[in-house]
């Protein structure tokens, strides 16, 4: 099955190749650039990026790529399988600056749910950094009521949390001092299956 649903005139989803030099080096460089400023740590060199990269094209992985007419990456998503394959882990997201509001990230995840389905997975879970007080997460001592503070988050400068929501991700916990203190891993999932399956 293609991915014609969740393409657009000016680009189209296609997995990722490992005999693609070109296109590996732009993803590396799409998450240098895109995570520098909120989350310096993530990926802070070409080098670092390109291991990233490497790791997402196992085939325990599913690595999908946003390319245009050119053939040039305005995005791509990683999914890492867990749980014997009932969960796959969204890792990593991310989209050219000058590419977004354009639907492709959300194209990216649709993409990358109908992958996990295919594969039999029905949850798909993502965990959403905090490292720069964008939510009201941040900055704060969760304990010793993480649930309540979860129940009453706020997006403050526009977290990507809301992106997730958007796409039928609700939030199921948070690692409180994930990145340091006061910087949270928020944590997201969505049953991607249909519906759900009876226990036998
Ligand atoms: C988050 C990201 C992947 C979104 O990609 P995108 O292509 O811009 O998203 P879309 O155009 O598909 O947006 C879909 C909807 O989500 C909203 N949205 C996108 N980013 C958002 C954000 N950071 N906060 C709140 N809402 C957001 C859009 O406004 C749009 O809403 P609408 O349907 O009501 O118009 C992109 O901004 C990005 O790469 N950010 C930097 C890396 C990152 O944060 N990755 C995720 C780490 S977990």
């Amino acid at each position: 099955m293609g991915y014609e649903r969740m393409s657009d005139a000016n680009w189209h989803i296609t997995t990722l190749s490992a005999d693609n030099q070109r296109m590996i080096e732009q993803a590396a460089g799409l998450l240098v650039e895109g995570f520098r400023t909120f989350a310096p740590n993530a990926w802070p060199n070409m080098s670092i990026a390109l291991e990233e990269v490497h790791s997402m094209l196992g085939s325990d992985r599913v690595c999908l790529a946003a390319i245009d007419a050119q053939g040039t990456i305005l995005g791509w998503i990683g999914g890492i399988r867990q749980y014997e394959g009932f969960v796959w882990e969204l890792h990593p997201l991310i989209v050219a600056e000058k590419q977004r509001g354009k639907g492709i990230g959300t194209a990216l995840v649709q993409a990358l749910e109908q992958e996990v389905r295919l594969r039999g997975g029905i949850t798909l879970w993502v965990g959403t950094d905090d490292e720069d007080d964008r939510t009201s997460l941040a900055g704060v001592d969760l304990y010793p009521d993480v649930l309540d503070a979860l129940k009453q988050i706020r997006n403050l400068r526009r977290h990507p949390y809301e992106f997730y929501e958007k796409l039928g991700f609700v939030i199921v916990g948070v690692m409180p001092d994930a990145n340091g203190c006061g910087k949270p891993d928020i944590y997201m999932a969505k049953r991607v299956c249909g519906e759900q399956r009876k226990q036998t």
